[in-house]
C-alpha cells in the first residue's frame, strides 16, 4: 500500500470495506498538493480493497486544498520532492512527467468506484481540478472554486478542462479559466459544478447521506450504468442505444 503519511493522505474504510474516504491532511499547508501526493492517490486507485465502491475525497483544516504546492515553482523546491523542472529536462520528457500527475486524478473515472468530492474553503487550482475528477460535488457553503493556473502563466494541466467544459459549456469555461475567478458556492449550484451546498457543519451528514443511498443499489448495476452513461456524451444516438443494449445483456445475462 501507498505510504500514505508520507503523501500527506489518510484513508479511512466504512460500511464494510465498500466506502473510501480519502483525507487530503496536510492542513498546515492548507493541503497543497505535490507529486507525491498524486502519485499517492494513484497508487489507491490500484490497491484499494475490491470490495470498495464508493470512494471521498475530502480535505482536513480550512480548506479541500489550495492547489499545487507553489513551492515546487521555487528554486529551493520543496523538501523531499523532485523539481518539476528538473536540470535538463526536456519537452517530451516533461509531458511524460505530466502524465504521471495525472494518472492521480484519472482513476477516479474509473467505472468501479463512485467518487464523490466533499469541497470546503478554498479549492484552488489543482484542488478545482481534483474535484472536478470525481463524479459529484458536494459543497459547504463557504466554498471558493478558483481556476488559478491562467493567473500564474500556466494551463490547467491534471484533468480539469474536460470535465469543466462538459458541465458549464465552452463560453463560461473560458470567462472562468480567464479571468481565474473565485466561484462562490452559489453560483458553483446555479453553474452544475456541484450538485449540492448545505452548510459547512452539515456536510459530512449530507454525504453519508447520499452515500447511503448510493449503497442502496447494487454494486454491479452502479457500475455498468456509469461506464454506459460516461459513453454518452461521445456517442451518437445510435452508438449509445446500442451501448445500451450491450450493458443490458451484460446484466440480463450475468448469471448465465
Ligand atoms: N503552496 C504552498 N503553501 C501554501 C499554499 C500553496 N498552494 N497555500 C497555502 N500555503 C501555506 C501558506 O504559505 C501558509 O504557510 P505559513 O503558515 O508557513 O505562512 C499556510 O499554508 C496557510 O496559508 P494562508 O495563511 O495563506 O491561509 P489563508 O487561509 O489566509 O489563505 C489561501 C488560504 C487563499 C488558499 C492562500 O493560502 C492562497 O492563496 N494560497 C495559494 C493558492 C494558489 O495560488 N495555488 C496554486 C493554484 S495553481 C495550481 O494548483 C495548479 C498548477 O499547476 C499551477
Amino acid at each position: 500500500m501507498a505510504d500514505l503519511a508520507k503523501a500527506g493522505l489518510l484513508l479511512e474504510l466504512d460500511h464494510e470495506e465498500t466506502v473510501a474516504t480519502i483525507t487530503l491532511n496536510r492542513p498546515e499547508r492548507r493541503n497543497a498538493q505535490s507529486p507525491t501526493m498524486w502519485k499517492g492517490l494513484a497508487d489507491l486507485g490500484d490497491e484499494l480493497p475490491e470490495t470498495v465502491r464508493i470512494v471521498v475525497l475530502k480535505g482536513s483544516g480550512p480548506s479541500f486544498s489550495a492547489g499545487i504546492d507553489l513551492r515546487l515553482f521555487t528554486p529551493e523546491g520543496m523538501p523531499g520532492e523532485p523539481s518539476v523542472l528538473a536540470d535538463g529536462i526536456g519537452p517530451e520528457e516533461l509531458v511524460d512527467q505530466i502524465g504521471v500527475y495525472q494518472e492521480g486524478f484519472l482513476w477516479l473515472r474509473d467505472p468501479r468506484f463512485t467518487t464523490i468530492a466533499a469541497v470546503h474553503g478554498h479549492a484552488i487550482g489543482a484542488a478545482f481540478q481534483l474535484a472536478l475528477s470525481c463524479d459529484i460535488r458536494i459543497a459547504a457553503d463557504d466554498v471558493q472554486f478558483c481556476m488559478k493556473e491562467p493567473a500564474l502563466g500556466l494551463v490547467p494541466d491534471l484533468t480539469g478542462t474536460k470535465p469543466l467544459v462538459d458541465i458549464v459549456g465552452l463560453p463560461r469555461a473560458l470567462e472562468l479559466c480567464l479571468t481565474a475567478r473565485v466561484i462562490d458556492a452559489d453560483e458553483a449550484r446555479e453553474l452544475r459544478l456541484v450538485e449540492r451546498v448545505v452548510k459547512a457543519d452539515e456536510l459530512d451528514g449530507a454525504v453519508e447521506e447520499l452515500v447511503n443511498a448510493l449503497l442502496r443499489v447494487e454494486v454491479g448495476a452502479a457500475r455498468a450504468t456509469k461506464e454506459l452513461l460516461q459513453k454518452a456524451p461521445g456517442h451518437t444516438l445510435g452508438e449509445q442505444c446500442l451501448a445500451e443494449r450491450r450493458a443490458q445483456v451484460g446484466r440480463l445475462l450475468r448469471n448465465g
